[in-house]
C-alpha cells in the first residue's frame, strides 16, 4: 500500500455496534434482485463452489446478497505434498521461515520521495544486496524457475505450467520500504533493521509492509518444489521495488513486460498486498481489496496585480486564495454508495451473517433495496449517510475526499502576492470520476472568479495571464480503480475458499475498498481479478503491524499462514476450472 492512509487498514474498517436484529428476514415487496445478483440467480446458475441457501420459492432476503465459499482443499495430493503441507506447521519450518523474514528486514531497502534515477542514484543499490539475500536463501526457486530483472531491481519470476493455454496466476509484493527519518530511530523498541525476533514477533521496517507476503509467497513455493509439485497453471512472482513512492521505476515496468508476453486479460488473477483479516460488527472478516478509490491533486493558481502593500485594495492573491480555500471545506463531497461500491456488498455481508449489525443500517439497506426497483433514488444516499457516522476511516471508503495539502504566497512583507497557488488532493469515490472532480472544482470557483473580475482557466493548459484563476491537474492522475467481480464462478471464489479453509468457516469472506493505492494501479489490463489482500493471519493479534510507522512488527504465526495460504491458493488455482 501507499502512503498514510495504509493507516487506515490498521483502522476497525467495521465499525459501528447495535443490537442483533431478529426480524432480519422480512419479504421485501419490491426484490433485491436488481442489486447485480439477478441474473445468476433467475437463471438457475448454481456454482459449485458456492453455498447458499437459496430457494426459489422463498420470499427474498439479504441471503442472497453474500453467498460464502465453502472450504477449498487441493483435491488432488501425494505423499509428498501431504508432508510438505504437515511440515508447514511444524516448529522447523517457522523457526526457519522467521529467520529468513528476520534477514529480509536487516536489509534497508528504503525508496526515497527524490529517488533519482535507477543506475545513478546510489541509494537504489541496496537492491541488489537484496536480490542476492533472495537467492542465496531460496537456491532451489533460482534453479527451478526463470528469474528475470526488470529495470534493474524489479524481480519477475515464472514458473512455466504444463498447460501453456491457462491463464497464469500472478503474486506481487514490493522488495521496498518507507524510510525510517532519522528523528524516530530511538523510538523503535528495537532498531527499525534489527529484524529482532522476539519469540512472537519479528520487529522492523517492512517486517509487515511487506517482506512479509514477499518471504511467505517464496517460502510457499520453495516447498512446493521440494514436494515435487509441477503447476499446470504458470505461476508469476512479481516483485516491484518503488511502491512506496508510486511504483514508477518497479510495478511500471513489470506489468508493461507482463502485458506484452500475456495479452490483455491474460492473466488468471493478480493477488497483492492489501487489507488484513480484522473483526468487526460481532464476526471475524476477510475483506480482499477489490476496488481503490483515484486519485487528482488540482494545483489552483491566482494572479493578481502586485504593488505595494501600504496602499492595497480591498482583495489580494491572498485573499481570494483563502475564500477559495473556505469555499472548498464548506463545500465536502457527499457520501454515495454507488451500486458498484464494494462496501455495498459489504454491508449486505454484514447484514446477511454478522450477529452485532446495526439495525439503521439494516432498516436503510432495505429501504434502498425496495427504492431501486420500485421508486426513483432521492439525492441524498440516505444509507450512506448513516453507514459514515461510523467514522471517517469508514466515510471516506464511499466518499471523495477533497484536502488543501499545499500553499504558497507572497515573497517580502512590503509586497502584494501576485502569484499564490495552493494544491488541493483528492480521493475519488468509486462511481465518480477524475473529469467529475474537475468540473465540480471549476463550477465551484466561478462565482468568485466573476465576484473579483479574473479570468477563468479551467484545465485547458492556457498560460497565466494577470488578474487569472488558473486550475491545473498533476500528472499522476488516476481513475477509480474497475471493480473486481465477485459473483459465483469467478476467481474470487478460489480465494475466498483457500481463506475459509485455512482459516476456518467462522471467518467470513467479503468484498473490500481500498482508499489508497498500491502497485496494481499498473495491472488492471494484465486481468479484471485484482485482490489487495494480505493474507497471513493470527487471530489472537489485532489488525496490521504499525506499518510506516515506529515498531513496524509482524507476529511469527501470521507471517507462517502466509506462506501457508499460498501453499493452499496456488495449487486450487492449479485445480480450478476458470
Ligand atoms: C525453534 O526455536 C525455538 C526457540 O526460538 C527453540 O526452542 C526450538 O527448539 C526450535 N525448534 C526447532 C524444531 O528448531
Ligand atoms: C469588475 O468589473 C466591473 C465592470 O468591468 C466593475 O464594475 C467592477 O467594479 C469590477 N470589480 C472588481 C472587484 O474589480
Ligand atoms: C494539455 O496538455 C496535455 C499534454 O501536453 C495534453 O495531453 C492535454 O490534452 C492538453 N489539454 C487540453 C485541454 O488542451
Ligand atoms: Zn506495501
Amino acid at each position: 500500500m501507499s502512503a498514510m492512509e495504509k493507516n487506515l487498514a490498521e483502522q476497525p474498517l467495521l465499525a459501528g455496534r447495535q443490537a442483533p436484529n431478529a426480524s432480519f428476514r422480512k419479504p421485501l415487496a419490491c426484490g433485491l434482485l436488481l442489486l447485480g445478483t439477478a441474473s445468476f440467480f433467475s437463471h438457475g446458475y448454481v456454482s459449485d463452489l458456492v453455498t447458499r441457501q437459496w430457494r426459489s420459492s422463498a420470499p427474498i432476503s439479504f441471503e442472497a446478497q453474500c453467498p460464502q465459499a465453502s472450504p477449498l482443499i487441493p483435491s488432488k495430493s501425494t505423499k509428498e505434498l501431504d508432508d510438505a503441507w504437515e511440515y508447514l506447521s511444524s516448529d522447523a519450518f517457522f523457526n526457519k521461515s522467521i529467520e529468513h523474514l528476520s534477514g529480509a528486514v536487516q536489509i534497508p531497502t528504503q525508496s526515497y520521495d527524490d529517488m533519482g534515477d535507477v543506475g545513478i542514484d546510489p541509494r537504489w543499490d541496496i537492491f541488489h544486496s537484496f536480490a542476492s539475500y533472495l537467492e542465496e536463501t531460496f537456491p532451489l526457486i533460482y534453479k527451478t524457475l526463470d528469474v528475470e530483472k526488470v529495470n534493474t531491481h524489479g524481480l519477475l519470476f515464472t514458473w512455466k505450467g504444463t498447460e501453456a493455454e491457462l491463464k497464469p496466476t500472478v503474486l506481487m509484493a514490493h522488495q521496498d520500504v518507507v524510510p525510517v527519518p532519522d528523528s524516530t530511530i530511538n523510538q523503535w523498541t528495537y532498531p527499525p533493521f534489527s529484524g529482532h525476533w522476539d519469540g512472537k514477533f519479528v520487529w522492523g521496517r517492512g517486517a509487515s509492509d511487506c517482506k512479509n507476503q514477499l518471504m511467505g509467497i517464496l517460502e510457499a513455493v520453495d516447498v512446493l518444489i521440494n514436494a515435487g509439485f509441477q503447476p499446470k497453471r504458470t505461476l508469476v512472482l512479481s516483485f516491484g521495488f518503488d511502491e512506496e513512492i508510486s511504483g514508477g521505476e518497479g510495478a511500471e515496468h513489470l506489468a508493461q513486460k507482463l502485458l506484452k508476453r500475456y495479452g490483455h486479460g491474460g492473466a488468471a488473477i493478480i493477488v497483492d498486498e492489501g487489507a488484513a483479516n480484522l473483526e468487526g460488527w460481532g464476526a471475524n472478516w476477510a475483506i480482499p481489496g477489490v476496488g481503490e478509490k483515484g486519485y487528482v491533486d488540482v494545483l489552483v493558481t491566482v494572479r493578481m496585480p502586485g504593488g505595494h502593500s501600504s496602499i492595497p485594495p480591498a482583495h489580494n492573491g491572498i485573499g481570494v486564495a483563502a475564500e477559495l480555500i473556505s469555499l472548498i471545506e464548506a463545500n465536502p463531497y457527499e457520501p454515495k454508495l454507488d451500486e458498484s461500491n464494494p462496501y455495498l456488498s459489504l454491508l449486505y455481508c454484514g447484514a446477511e451473517h454478522a450477529p452485532e449489525f446495526p439495525k439503521g443500517l439494516k432498516h436503510l439497506l432495505r429501504k434502498r433495496a425496495h427504492q431501486s426497483t420500485c421508486a426513483k433514488k432521492g439525492n441524498k444516499d440516505e444509507l450512506a449517510l448513516e453507514a459514515a457516522k461510523a467514522g471517517l476511516e469508514i466515510k471516506y471508503l464511499f466518499t471523495t475526499s477533497q484536502a488543501v495539502d499545499l500553499i504558497n504566497g507572497g515573497v517580502k512583507t512590503n509586497a502584494l502576492p501576485e502569484r499564490t497557488t495552493f494544491t488541493i488532493n483528492h480521493r475519488i469515490n468509486i462511481g465518480s470520476s477524475v473529469d467529475a472532480v474537475l468540473f465540480h472544482v471549476a463550477q465551484l470557483f466561478t462565482p468568485i472568479v466573476k465576484k473579483h473580475n479574473l479570468t477563468l482557466n479551467a484545465f485547458n493548459n492556457a498560460t497565466e495571464t494577470p488578474s487569472s484563476l488558473t486550475l491545473s491537474t498533476r500528472p499522476e492522475h488516476l481513475e477509480p480503480a474497475p471493480v473486481t467481480p465477485t459473483g459465483p464462478g469467478t476467481p474470487f471464489q478460489i480465494l475466498s475458499g483457500t481463506t475459509r479453509a485455512l482459516y476456518g468457516e467462522d471467518l467470513l469472506v467479503a468484498p473490500g475498498v481500498m482508499t489508497g493505492n498500491t502497485d496494481t494501479r499498473y495491472y488492471w489490463g494484465l486481468s479484471e481479478h485484482i485482490f489487495r489482500y494480505s493474507m497471513g493471519w493470527d487471530r489472537e493479534q489485532e489488525g496490521l503491524g504499525r506499518i510506516h510507522t515506529v515498531d513496524e512488527r509482524i507476529g511469527g504465526k501470521a507471517h507462517r499462514d502466509v506462506t501457508r495460504w499460498v501453499f493452499g491458493f496456488v495449487r486450487n488455482m492449479d485445480e480450478a476450472d476458470l
